[in-house]
């Protein structure tokens, strides 16, 4: 099984499951045993219905305070199945680990014939570690079709994922629809090309490139993920990382400066830029629509506001902005940004959300609401909780998937340090300099995939898989995890993969078809990227 539940008990026997067994229980499961319904209906051809009886030759959801949050207790006995939750989350991670007693077959999405669908008895008392257990997805960089994203949400929720962090905004492209303004998808979804590969000079493509996401089809999202316990943290990225916001309109951004001359429009070029956004009132009045919108799509407590990687050289060299700050009494381009955050923060805290940013958000002092994503190395994760605020782990030399997976010259466009499936699972979410009052703080863990270089679900696939199993095992397991264990236990969780048509990569490498000759990439060692993150996060340690 994988995540690795914390106690398995087998026992003699097994319940096999029939055209007359029945599926149901608590109403408050009602998406764990729909779930469960469909992937066994698909496969086995049982109508499985929802009997009231459900004592004898059944799978039954029954609820109990006394088992803890997000965990489960599944009985597998001659007569019948139950799984015990105290919370919706809890159930569907029982109904998850139901499926993984099956043969791999049961994932099939069509009837499999000649087979016994036997579940050993078994107890398993279960609970995850952290309540956040995420990945985010970059659909900024290359737009993904939303099929493709439905799936890959069932595959990570197939994992007891329970987040997905939703990259929306981006220089390179707007993908959520905002009714106040149509020129976010009008123009900033789509851009005339893209830099091909990930050299300094990489030549351009040729190629346009767009797509945005109705809200009909990210209401959708946000129920197909609903119906898997994964909540959609929806981001939208802002002061820097704007060159599409401000293409849409330019009055946004800091423009009584210096400019480039393919300036405003939506970036061909991957890395960070000069572009950001102009501080006026204005600026947070539009950003306060557009957060309103989301919110009206997305239910998250959590809303993304983004905040990395802002360069802040236009706000120093701009006499506007120079002026606006005297205006507020604000002394640094950092406490421009910390305030300009702070207008977010508030807004979001009055609509009853927070606000969650990258650990530059804590650069100039971070209002007291906002939750922290650290993502160079550990540091924003010490400062963050020692301050008071929540942080979810991301450390970029352990769980950025566009990270290469390996030295090996075949890899796909390679960027950063190489970055393996056991150096994933050696990743521990809590710093060790904090002390445990402290690491309360750390909600939990996980995984980036950044898409400049992954230009389809495929390549995702690739990138992803089987790292993200190693982060779903860290984000569930307890401190105590045994590598070798877990290899053994992939080695049969990738015939799940394989019904599932997830293209993973080989623990040999790359196959044919999934290097990139025609694209130069960019690596860098390990102790490189240590250098370039001590130097970025010098301020935050200070
Ligand atoms: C980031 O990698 N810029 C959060």
């Amino acid at each position: 099984m994988l995540p690795l539940p914390a106690s398995i008990q087998t026992h003699d026997g097994a319940f096999t499951l029939r055209s007359t067994t029945g599926l149901g229980g608590d109403r408050r499961f009602t998406a764990a045993s729909r779930w469960l319904r469909g992937v066994l209906q698909a496969s086995t051809g049982f109508d499985l219905d929802a009997r009231i009886d459900l004592r004898t030759d059944s799978i039954a959801f029954i609820q109990d305070d006394a088992v803890p949050a997000g965990g489960y207790r599944l009985s597998v006995e001659d007569d019948g199945v139950r799984i015990t939750a105290s919370d919706a989350s809890g159930a569907f991670s029982g109904a998850v680990t139901l499926t993984q007693l099956l043969p791999a077959a049961v994932n099939r999405q069509g009837l499999v014939d000649g087979i016994e669908w036997r579940i050993p008895a078994t107890t398993i008392d279960d609970a995850p570690r952290f309540g956040w257990r995420g990945v985010m997805l970059d659909v900024a960089r290359h737009f993904l079709p939303k099929a493709d994203v439905l799936r890959f949400i069932d595959v990570a929720a197939r994992h007891k994922l329970n987040v997905l962090h939703f990259h929306l905004t981006d220089d390179q492209g707007w993908r959520v629809q905002i009714d106040a303004y149509p020129r976010l998808t009008e123009v900033g979804a789509w851009r005339s090309e893209s830099a091909h590969g990930a050299a300094r000079q990489a030549p351009g493509d040729g190629r346009p490139h767009g797509g945005f996401y109705t809200k009909d089809d990210l209401r959708e999202i946000v129920a197909y993920a609903a119906a898997r316990c994964v909540t959609v943290v929806p981001e939208i990225n802002a002061p820097g990382h704007a060159r599409a916001v401000i293409a849409a309109y330019p009055e946004l951004g800091v423009s009584d400066v210096p400019q480039e001359p393919d300036e405003p429009s939506v970036w061909t070029r991957w890395g960070i830029n000069e572009a950001i956004l102009d501080m006026g009132q204005h600026t947070v009045d539009f950003f306060r629509t557009v957060f309103d919108e989301v919110m009206e799509i997305f239910p998250s407590e959590y809303i993304g506001i983004g905040g990395d990687e802002a360069k802040k050289g236009r706000w120093a060299a701009s006499p506007s902005t120079q002026s606006l700050m005297v205006e507020r009494g604000i002394g640094t381009v950092e406490e421009l940004q910390a305030w300009f955050v702070s207008q977010l923060d508030a807004h979001l805290s009055a609509a009853g959300r927070r606000a969650f940013g990258w650990d530059e958000i804590l650069e100039g002092g971070l209002a007291s609401g906002a939750t922290v994503a650290s993502w160079r190395g550990e540091f924003g994760a010490v400062a963050a909780a020692r301050s008071g605020h929540d942080v979810v782990a991301c450390p970029d030399d352990r769980v950025y998937l566009d990270y290469r997976e390996s030295e090996l010259p075949g890899e796909p466009i390679p960027v950063g340090p190489p970055l393996t499936v056991a150096e994933v699972y050696a990743l521990e979410p809590v710093p060790a300099e904090l002390t445990e009052a402290e690491a309360t703080h750390v909600i939990g863990v996980q995984a980036n995939i950044w898409t400049e270089h992954i230009d389809s679900a495929r390549v995702i696939d690739y990138m992803a898989y089987p790292r993200l199993c190693a982060l779903a095992e860290v984000a569930w397991v307890g401190r105590e995890r045994h590598f070798a264990g877990f290899e053994t236990r992939l080695e049969e969780h990738l015939a799940r993969l394989d019904v599932l048509g997830v293209e993973y990569r080989r623990a040999t490498g790359p196959l044919p078809w999934q290097e990139r000759p025609d694209a130069e990439g960019r690596p860098s060692t390990r102790e490189q990227r240590a250098a370039l993150v001590a130097e970025l996060t010098k301020d935050i340690r200070a």
